[in-house]
């Protein structure tokens, strides 16, 4: 099965990922990650993305194309994917199209002021992964993991630069949902509801 997860930043495609990781068993394939994990440890390509991420611009099309071809061949591919974050431009759905067969997109919808409250409230565990917010979805102890990593607040979760990023994806990304809706691949979820419930009535 090879999913696409769609939907504006704090939507919930990270969130959802996970449940589906579990249920499917097929690994969440997500472009943020890579390029924050590049930044963490300062390769070319991270010091590069950094300075697009810190601006809530979309890294270029090339770079996550590269990136993107070498992670589909991998192994733990071959059963299928979630693509949590790709593709975020006509470009890269083109591209992906000519590499993999999708079976579905799924575009979760929610309200721009959730999207706000969300990220500025979510913490990210660097060590295993794991998200969470401070109001919907608490750590089991304050800055602390269940994995016992320290919790750190994303540099683009700051409210101008969520504002950038809420911009760069009504500009960029939304037209997917037509260009995926034309090929009879969409399907829509409402996103406002709790993220158990959002996966009970989608997946
Ligand atoms: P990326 O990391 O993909 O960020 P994003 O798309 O902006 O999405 P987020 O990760 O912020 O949100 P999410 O939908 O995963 O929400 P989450 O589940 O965490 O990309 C970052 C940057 O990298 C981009 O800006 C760009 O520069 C670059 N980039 C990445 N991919 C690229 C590409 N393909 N091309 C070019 N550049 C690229 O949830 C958010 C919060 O809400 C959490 O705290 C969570 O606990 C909470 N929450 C989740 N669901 C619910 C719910 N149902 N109810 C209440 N709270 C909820
Ligand atoms: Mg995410």
């Amino acid at each position: 099965m090879k999913i696409i997860l769609l939907g504006a930043p704090g939507a919930g495609k990270g969130t959802q990922s996970k449940f589906i990781t579990e249920q499917y068993g097929i690994p969440q394939i997500s472009t943020g990650d890579i390029l924050r994990k590049a930044v963490r440890e300062g390769t070319e390509i991270g010091k590069m993305a950094k300075s697009y991420m810190d601006q809530g611009k979309l890294v270029p099309d090339d770079v996550i194309i590269e990136i993107m071809k070498a992670r589909l061949n991998e192994p733990d591919c071959s059963k299928g994917y979630i693509l949590d974050g790709f593709p975020r431009t006509l470009k890269q759905a083109e591209k992906l199209e000519s590499i993999a067969q999708i079976d579905v997109v799924i575009n979760i919808e929610v309200s721009t002021e959730s999207l706000l409250e969300r990220l500025t409230g979510r913490r990210s565990c660097p060590k295993c992964g794991a998200v969470y917010h401070i109001k919907f979805n608490p750590p089991p102890e304050d800055g602390k993991c269940k994995c016992g990593g320290e919790l750190y607040q994303r540099d683009d979760d700051r409210e101008e630069t969520v504002r950038k990023r809420l911009e760069t994806y009504r500009t960029q990304t939304e037209p997917l949902i037509e260009y995926y809706s034309s090929k009879n691949l969409l399907k829509s979820v409402d996103g406002n509801k709790t993220p158990t419930e959002v996966f009970q009535e989608k997946f």
